[in-house]
């Protein structure tokens, strides 16, 4: 992988801070007569940077243009502490004018995989399509001390390489339901970021970056096919790169 391709910062909060920005100016490049599709990652990572979002000079950015998607969800009530609709709400969306209708979380509490394709229709009807496949603008992941990125994980490889745009899984250690894109819509994106912060993600992230073909680790199939990839990582989680 390039080096350019990542970006090391000295705290979590520089990399929120630096995240937040980049994401206002994507966001406010948009056509006015376009949406952004917005793909969010779970997880405790991204808590600060929606915190950072929350606080920006948000009436600045046109959220009317924004679609706000998630890139996986636990099989839980939305209002459950697991949820990860839950906590971006909670930290962000309810602050922001973002209408209702472009707020479309995976819906945790319905059987799984009846909602593993009913997601997959509402990605099909509403983000913009290159290719005959729905293609976010970014999508932002985190990456799990075993490799695993969304909800796919290294001892379920094939819903990365899925026909389906989203898969209902089982987490391995957990045995908690969830529904998660696949590797095809993912690898679809224009831009994938990886937001991954703190020393115990250091292993996994020096052996799936400095690895070139590490294909034992969902993470490591993250390639964009005509798109862009972006590792933004604290100091701590990049502490094992060369
Ligand atoms: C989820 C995520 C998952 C997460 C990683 C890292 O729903 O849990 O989508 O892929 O990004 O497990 O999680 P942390 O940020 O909590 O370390």
């Amino acid at each position: 992988m390039n080096r350019h391709d990542i970006k090391i910062f000295d705290s979590a909060d520089d990399l929120a801070d630096y995240l937040t920005s980049f994401l206002l100016e994507k966001i406010n490049e948009t056509p006015v007569s376009g949406f952004f599709s917005l793909a969010l990652s779970g997880g405790s990572t991204p808590k600060i940077l929606f915190r950072h979002i929350a606080g920006s000079s948000k009436e600045k950015t046109n959220w009317g243009k924004v679609k706000i998607f998630w890139g996986d969800e636990r099989c839980v009530p939305p209002d459950h502490e697991d949820s990860n609709y839950n906590m971006a709400n909670n930290e962000f969306l309810r602050f922001l004018n973002i209408p209702e209708d472009n707020i479309f979380r995976i819906f945790g509490e319905a059987e799984p995989s009846g909602e593993a394709e009913r997601y997959s229709r509402i990605i099909e009807n509403n983000v913009i399509h290159k290719d005959g496949i729905p293609r976010f603008d970014l999508i932002l992941l985190g990456l799990g001390e075993d490799g695993h990125t969304a909800s796919i994980f290294p001892d379920n490889m094939s819903s990365f390489d899925s026909d389906l745009y989203c898969e209902a899984v089982t987490h391995p250690r957990s045995g908690q339901k969830r529904v998660t894109l696949s590797g095809k819509l993912i690898n679809s994106a224009r831009l994938i970021i990886f937001m991954v912060s703190g020393k115990n993600k250091a292993g996994i992230v020096s052996e799936i970056i400095q690895s070139e073909h590490n294909s034992n680790y969902p993470a490591a199939l993250v390639n964009p096919w005509d798109g862009e990839l972006l590792w933004l990582l604290d100091k701590e989680a990049a502490s094992m790169l060369a």
